[in-house]
């Protein structure tokens, strides 16, 4: 069995994954969503000491694994530098203390990985991640062959929803708010212009829509009783848009066979529900990360520990170090 640890952002959480059959033994997370939300956004050193609280408690809670564990899996990288020392320093203490060998995750693969959660790979796959950190297409052939054929210049796409909830004085994470507050909203009502539309160029960006959606809320907020409905549904249909739009201009070259949503923006019901009608007329099959799994967790980084153990990827424990920024 693998133990696997992930703390790059705001939740703390152990997983055990069996290697032969990818079967998921324990997994718990504890998410950091309500000590953040005042702040409207993740604060980094309260992160770090609420994953100090958290994972030893979780650790207490699978001891009885200890003795059957192979390898221990931790987040090193992409994250918050100070959030991702809190795991790798626990995943060390574990490999010295029980004589077993350390394996470094890339937490983007670790979405990728989310789809296979107590399943096979299924691969070549075209990805999009979109979550707070990120917004990018990959084409995926195995584990070790991921290639990024278009990223965000900018924000990323659930990032936007969180900067929008929070001008619109909603808390933290935005994402399902403003989902929620778009489903009865007229989302034709804003005519928002969508990102980089005369552009040639295959990429994202979300900080001029950000700044059209400010303004719009700055123009109901005059009205003695604002209502954010319209302005919440036209911003997700227009953040939509931008990406379907681009998926279609790279898909005339790229046709895809197998497509895939990760990362925890992905659970956004509009996006899903376009991106299957963009993918029609290419037949391409749609793969999905179980609800409980687009959002960071360690089952996810577990399933790519197992693969990597089969392929005797391991770090040293000596120089495994975290890498806040490096990317795939
Ligand atoms: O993957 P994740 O848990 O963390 C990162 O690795 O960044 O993604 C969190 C992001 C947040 O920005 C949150 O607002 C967004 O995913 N999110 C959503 C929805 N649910 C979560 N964005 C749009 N619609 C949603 N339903
Ligand atoms: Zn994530």
């Amino acid at each position: 069995m693998i133990l696997s640890i992930e703390s790059s952002c705001d939740d703390s959480a152990i997983s055990i994954t069996e290697i032969k059959t990818n079967k998921l033994l324990f997994h718990k997370k504890i998410s950091q969503e309500v000590e953040h939300s005042i702040y409207g956004g993740v604060v980094p050193e309260l992160a770090a000491r609420l994953h100090a609280e958290a994972l030893p408690n979780i650790l207490a809670q699978c001891e009885s694994y200890f003795s059957k564990l192979k390898a221990v899996g931790v987040t090193s990288t992409p994250g918050l530098a100070v959030t991702l020392v809190e795991g790798v320093t626990m995943a060390k203490a574990i490999a010295i203390a029980l004589d077993i060998p350390i394996i470094g995750v890339n937490h983007l693969i670790g979405h990728i990985y989310s789809l296979f959660i107590e399943k096979e790979t299924q691969f070549p796959l075209t990805v999009l991640l979109v979550s707070g950190g990120h917004t990018q297409v990959m084409e995926v052939k195995n584990l070790q062959d991921i290639k990024t054929v278009a990223k965000s210049m900018d924000d990323s796409f659930g990032e936007s929803f969180d900067k929008v909830a929070k001008m619109m004085h909603l808390t933290y994470p935005g994402g399902p708010l403003i989902q929620e507050l778009a489903k009865d909203g007229d989302r034709l009502k804003h005519n928002f212009t969508v990102p980089l539309h005369q552009s040639p160029l295959i990429a994202f960006s979300y900080s001029g829509l950000k700044n059209a959606v400010r303004l719009a809320v700055l123009e109901e907020e005059k009205k003695e009783k604002p209502d954010f409905k319209d302005i919440a549904a036209s911003f997700e249909h227009i953040a939509t848009k931008h990406l379907t739009m681009k998926l279609k201009k790279y898909f005339k070259t790229n046709p895809p066979k197998t497509f895939a949503i990760v990362g925890g923006a992905s659970a956004n019901l509009y996006l899903r529900s376009q991106i299957e009608e963009l993918l029609k007329p290419h037949h391409a099959k749609l793969l999905l990360s179980e609800l409980q799994y687009c959002s960071d967790n360690a089952a996810m980084i577990g399933r790519v520990a197992v693969d990597m153990y089969k392929k005797g990827l391991f770090s040293s424990l000596e120089s495994l170090d975290i890498a806040p920024r490096s990317q795939l």
